[in-house]
């Protein structure tokens, strides 16, 4: 068995730990990260593509954002839609920020990249990770390499980017943690098609039939969602199906969408998610690892990308003076603004899709809750707020 020593063992080459490494090392501060699958499967996995202006910061202050600033996508505001009746929340107008577009997928590349150029020691394909003496000043990490050499890592704090059904939170002890969850009664089915976006900003909908949401990836290149049933799969959608779905619920816009053949589409579930704390000794969640929220919004990588730059401060904090307030002070200050985005991941998830349980009354409520942001500048300001980003 070979050690390996360093500060920071990472487990989970998502984005969370992929910034992580980046951050420590612009410090000066030396990681190791130890991923359970392959570096191609990290690279195609597609997720959300909206960034808020923290996430770009955070990219900046890695010395990732040059391809970011040259191919993102940026926008003035946001459009809402209900039963084909729809307005734009001028977002830039209000907070002085853009909307930013530009994928996850991409993200991820860029970071891969930037660790590779340095050399950073990322272990792929490595899925038995153990964690040990977590409450000790020398945690440890043991796992096994694809050519079947077992390492152990002994390192001084471990970060658990391992995202929803990593190892991390697991280790904790079930004494030590409480889960607090919300499941929906749906799931979002995603289409990614090589046609111009329908509108040059992102369309949430909510209409009779079932939620829909509008985004892109490029100017040739759209991503698309409707609200699925529970329990139904991609078999369950033809792209005609999907088509004929997505364009009903988008009202008069949906006229002039491109439609053409999928060159994906997968089905995944909503759930809001927190494990409290986010930290037990030496061991630090960010990102997934801690916490989940639903789609809407596109919040689950901004809320990452908060944690990985509050959790690298606090590290390059308490290294520098040996203070152990920094790290302590880690899981209270993620957790108050992972709750309130947490809550407006919620909030904009409830007013904007069809419930089966939902009477008429939450049906009228949905409805005031829009007609209300429509007229008031109070309403506006408060999502413009939130979908740009909170202040961390
Ligand atoms: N050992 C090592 N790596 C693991 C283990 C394990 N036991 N379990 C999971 N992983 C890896 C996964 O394979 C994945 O590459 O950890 C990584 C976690 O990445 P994500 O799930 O992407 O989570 P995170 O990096 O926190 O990213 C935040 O933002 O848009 C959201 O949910 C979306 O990915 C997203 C996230
Ligand atoms: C996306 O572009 O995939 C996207 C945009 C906004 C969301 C979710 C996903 O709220």
């Amino acid at each position: 068995m070979e050690t390996l020593k360093t500060t920071v063992a990472i487990i989970g080459a998502g984005p969370s730990g992929l910034l992580l490494s980046q951050l420590l090392h612009q410090a000066g501060i030396d990681s190791l990260i130890v991923e359970r699958t392959s570096r191609a499967r990290v690279l195609e996995r597609i997720r959300a593509g909206v960034l808020e202006r923290g996430t770009v910061e955070g990219m900046e202050e890695a010395g990732c954002a040059a391809r970011l600033h040259a191919e993102c996508i940026p926008h003035d505001g946001v459009i809402l839609s209900f039963d084909g009746e729809q307005f734009e929340i001028p977002v830039r107008e209000i907070t002085g920020y853009h909307v930013i577009v530009y994928g996850q997928t991409e993200i991820t590349k860029d970071l891969i990249e930037a660790c590779e150029a340095r050399g950073q020691a990322i272990y792929w394909e490595c899925p038995d990770a153990v964690l040990a003496d977590l409450e000790t000043a020398v945690p440890k990490v043991q796992f096994t390499t694809p050519e079947g050499e077992t390492h152990r890592i002994e390192a001084e704090i471990v970060a658990g980017c391992d995202g929803f059904h990593g190892v991390c939170r697991q280790s904790i002890p079930e004494a030590r943690r409480r889960a607090f969850e919300r499941t929906y009664p749906f799931g979002w089915l995603g289409v990614l098609v090589d046609e111009p976006p329908v509108a040059h900003n992102v369309i949430y909908a909510n209409h009779e039939d079932g939620f829909a949401l509008a985004s892109m990836r490029s100017e040739t290149r759209s991503r698309y969602y409707v609200q699925s049933a529970p329990g139904e799969t991609v078999e369950d959608w033809s792209s005609d199906r999907f088509w004929e779905a997505f364009t009903r619920r988008l009202g008069a816009l949906g006229q002039q969408v491109r439609t053409g053949e999928p060159i994906e589409m997968s089905i995944a579930p909503l759930r809001s998610f927190v494990s409290e704390p986010m930290r037990f000794g030496r061991l630090f969640l960010a990102g997934d690892s801690a916490h989940i929220v639903p789609p809407t919004g596109a919040k689950g990588l901004n809320l990452a990308f908060a944690d990985v730059r509050r959790l690298s401060r606090a590290i390059i904090t308490w290294k520098d003076g040996g203070q152990d307030a920094a790290l302590e002070a880690y899981s209270v200050e993620a957790l108050a603004r992972v709750w309130k985005i947490e809550r407006f991941s919620w909030y904009l998830t409830s007013m904007m899709h069809q419930f089966p349980e939902h009477s008429g009354f939450e049906k009228r409520m949905q409805r005031a809750e829009f007609d209300y942001i429509r007229s008031s500048e109070a309403g506006q300001k408060t999502i413009a707020e939130n979908y740009v980003g909170l202040q961390f």
